[in-house]
């Protein structure tokens, strides 16, 4: 089988049966003779999705079947991201590929609009919110909602940012110094650069050599934000801590790392992402007391139980497309609308089981206001025994930054 056959399929599995672009990959990558070329087309073709859309709309009369579509964007992107191929050598491999997965029938069609792209792009929209979406490669409803939230000039910026490709690491000080990983790191000739932020991360490029200090649990990769909002929390030692909603373990953890006397539940409501977090806390070396839960449903149990209660609750995710952009796959209004009416009874759950004067966080990696500041304006009109400490929202950027949303309330001593 073909690389680009591999590739073919992987994108057949997130186009047609909408599987997530990275599990796919992963589930797929074994049979690559070339992981790294496989690897940079698939996630190419769905950086690039709605510019693709576009230009197949303007170069072809009507839509072509979802197969003639994933072979085109596929050739479209050997045309413009792989420098490796030349023009000629782009349209005819994907021919080749029509024929390799039984698409025999579209190989003169497939050949004529991957000809014609290589002589002319279409030219891109005239109004400068379609061309931003275009150009972003991002749906435009979203680029409508940003723009009316952060202004044409701020979207256009954070849409167009080119992310870090060093990943943010935090060192694991309860096993090591900062000062013996960056002496390792060293060694091993290992890129990385200081947070600037915070004293215990640093900007690693991630890759093999990496791999022994994260296996032994000396660092771990947490994002800038996840980071941030764990320390907005503020949890102390000696705190109790409920994670309402916790896999992959990232938040759970770096709270459970506190101090000796932390006391952390972390929950999710599916069970095979609960191993996620346990498997984590091993590696890292804490134990967060990790229980299966569907945070939407109320717990008398747990009512008025915590210093610090955290709603990392399910979301659009559009925060993080840059580094998942199959995220904007199969989005629409319709399934925001549900996600808000998921976050907000997991809020209101989460209410209920902080201590008084005790922490509420709620957060997001997402972007759109529905989700975020909607949220918790909301909430706060229907519980005043809160008060808002801070509220953030991060915009993704080239240092390191992704998209995320974080507020942090107080309960008031009744
Ligand atoms: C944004 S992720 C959490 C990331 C995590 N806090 C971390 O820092 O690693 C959201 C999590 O919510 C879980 N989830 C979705 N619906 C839920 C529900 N009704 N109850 C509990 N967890 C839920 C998902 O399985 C997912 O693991």
């Amino acid at each position: 089988m073909s690389d680009l056959k591999v590739c073919y399929n992987i994108l057949s599995q997130v186009y047609k049966q909408q599987a997530y672009g990275s599990i796919s990959l992963t589930s797929k990558l074994g049979e690559a003779k070339n992981r790294d070329f496989v690897t940079r087309l698939v996630y190419g073709v769905l950086r690039n999705d709605v510019k693709y859309d576009y230009y197949i709309a303007q170069m072809t009369a009507k839509k072509p079947q979802n197969s003639a579509v994933i072979l085109l964007k596929i050739g479209m992107y050997c045309v413009e991201g792989m420098d490796s191929m030349p023009d000629y050598a782009a349209v005819n491999n994907t021919v080749e590929l029509a024929k390799e997965v039984g698409k025999q029938g579209s190989t003169g069609f497939i050949n004529g609009v991957l000809k014609a792209f290589c002589r002319k792009r279409p030219s891109m929209p005239t109004d400068a919110t379609q061309r931003l979406s275009v150009e972003a490669s991002v749906p435009l409803w979203i680029v409508r909602q940003y723009i009316r939230q952060y202004g044409f000039d701020a979207t256009s910026g954070f849409l167009t940012a080119t992310p870090l490709e060093l990943e943010h690491a935090r060192v694991n000080i309860r096993k090591t110094t900062v000062a013996e990983v960056k002496k390792r790191l060293q060694e091993s000739g290992v890129g990385f650069v200081e947070d600037g932020e915070f004293e215990d991360c640093l900007f690693v490029r991630n890759g093999q050599q990496v791999r022994p200090l994260f296996d032994a649990g000396l660092i771990t990769f947490q994002s800038l934000t996840s980071v941030r909002c764990c320390r907005i929390a503020g949890v102390k030692d000696g705190d109790e801590v409920l994670d309402m909603c916790a896999a992959p373990g990232g938040k759970s953890v770096f709270f459970a790392g506190v101090g000796d006397n932390v006391r952390v539940i972390s929950c999710d409501v599916y069970h095979h992402r609960l191993q996620l977090i346990q498997q984590y806390a091993r590696r890292m070396g804490v134990k967060p007391d990790v229980r299966l839960m569907d945070a939407t449903q109320f717990n008398k149990a747990f009512v008025r139980s915590f210093d610090v209660v955290l709603c990392d609750v399910p979301c659009s995710g559009l925060g993080v497309a840059a580094k998942k952009p199959d995220i904007y796959l199969f989005k629409d209004k319709d399934c925001v609308f549900g996600l808000t009416q998921t976050q907000s009874r997991i809020l209101e759950n989460a209410s209920a089981y902080v201590r008084d004067g005790g922490t509420l966080v709620y957060s997001t990696c997402t972007l759109l206001k529905d989700e975020n500041e909607d949220r918790i304006k909301k909430f706060l009109k229907e519980h005043r025994d809160y008060k808002l400490e801070e509220q953030h929202t991060y915009l993704p950027d080239d240092k390191g930054c992704d998209g995320f949303f974080v507020a942090k309330m107080k309960r008031s001593v009744v």
